[in-house]
């Protein structure tokens, strides 16, 4: 158990919202999560796809909600990956008008709830009322205080690298940057995610055991939860299971001491 002499009062905060078995020095930073598994969960009931999908933001509702009360700093969610536009055209539109009912109709919560809303990816190939949509969301909520929920869409880990590379190159050639001082530091803080720290912990629905082109840099030393639980069906409970599951775990990041501090900051 903790010792609640050493907790801060933000932590004593969080720790009333915990759930029983969690412990509050513990529960990591920022968890990133591949939600797969609408297609199925909507096939084996006799729906349309499109029904899993609508059902799939009501489970990304309550996880964020979920992971606000309980004091994570960050949550990255992936929602369409560069790969998704290989779909049928009537799935891809599908997915794109659902993402901008669902921030339209979401935004005030969103603000009310002191999210501040970030969309990572190639957002200048999705429809331009969406791209304006995530312009006024993003600049809405810009000065929130709450949990980073970053909405990874049209998003891949290799385009993101390749572009980083191009940019530091882009520097070089301009006579920015010295390439012989370029870090691990230098590197990340172009990365889109260089707001936060790297995932402490990246959760997969569905069963599947890939990353799918996901934060390939960011992932680096991310603890990883894989479950069964189809996206639609994650609940309170699965998300406790993955927190409980990562509390197990002995990060050593290499070393052969368990750290628990966040020591991946970048
Ligand atoms: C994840 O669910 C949502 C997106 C990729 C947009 P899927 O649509 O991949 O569901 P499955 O994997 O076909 O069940
Ligand atoms: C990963 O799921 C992408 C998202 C969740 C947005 P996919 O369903 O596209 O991944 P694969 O095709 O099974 O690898
Ligand atoms: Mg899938």
């Amino acid at each position: 158990m903790t010792n609640s002499s050493s907790i801060t009062s933000d932590q004593k905060h969080f720790a009333q919202s915990l759930p029983e078995g969690l412990d509050p020095l513990r529960t990591p930073e920022h968890i990133a999560v591949i939600m797969d598994g609408n297609g199925r969960w909507a096939k084996a009931r006799g729906l349309s796809r499109t029904k899993g999908h609508i059902a799939g933001v009501d489970a990304l509702k309550a996880t964020l909600r979920l992971c606000s009360d309980w004091g994570l700093k960050a949550l990255t969610v992936y929602a369409f990956s560069t790969e998704n536009w290989s779909r049928p055209s009537e799935e891809v539109t599908f997915l794109m008008a659902l993402f901008q009912r669902v921030l339209k109709r979401e935004l005030e919560a969103l603000i009310l709830q002191e999210v501040r809303i970030r969309f990572l990816g190639d957002l200048d190939q999705l429809p331009g009322q969406l791209q304006d949509l995530i312009t006024e969301a993003t600049v809405l909520t810009s000065g929130n205080k709450g949990i980073h929920f970053n909405v990874c869409t049209n998003y891949g880990g290799r385009r993101e690298l390749v572009k980083v590379a191009q940019r530091l190159a882009e520097k070089s050639v301009n006579g920015d940057l010295d390439p012989s001082l370029i870090d691990e530091n230098v590197f990340a803080a172009e990365l889109c995610t260089a707001n936060d720290v790297d995932p402490d912990l990246l959760i997969r629905t569905s069963g599947e055991r890939r990353l799918s082109n996901f934060l390939l840099w960011q992932l680096a030393y991310a603890e990883i939860h894989v479950t069964d639980v189809l996206w639609p069906d994650f609940d309170k409970s699965s998300l406790l299971k993955a927190l409980l599951d990562y509390q197990s775990r002995s990060r050593r990041f290499g070393g052969l001491q368990q750290i628990t501090s966040n020591r991946n900051k970048t």
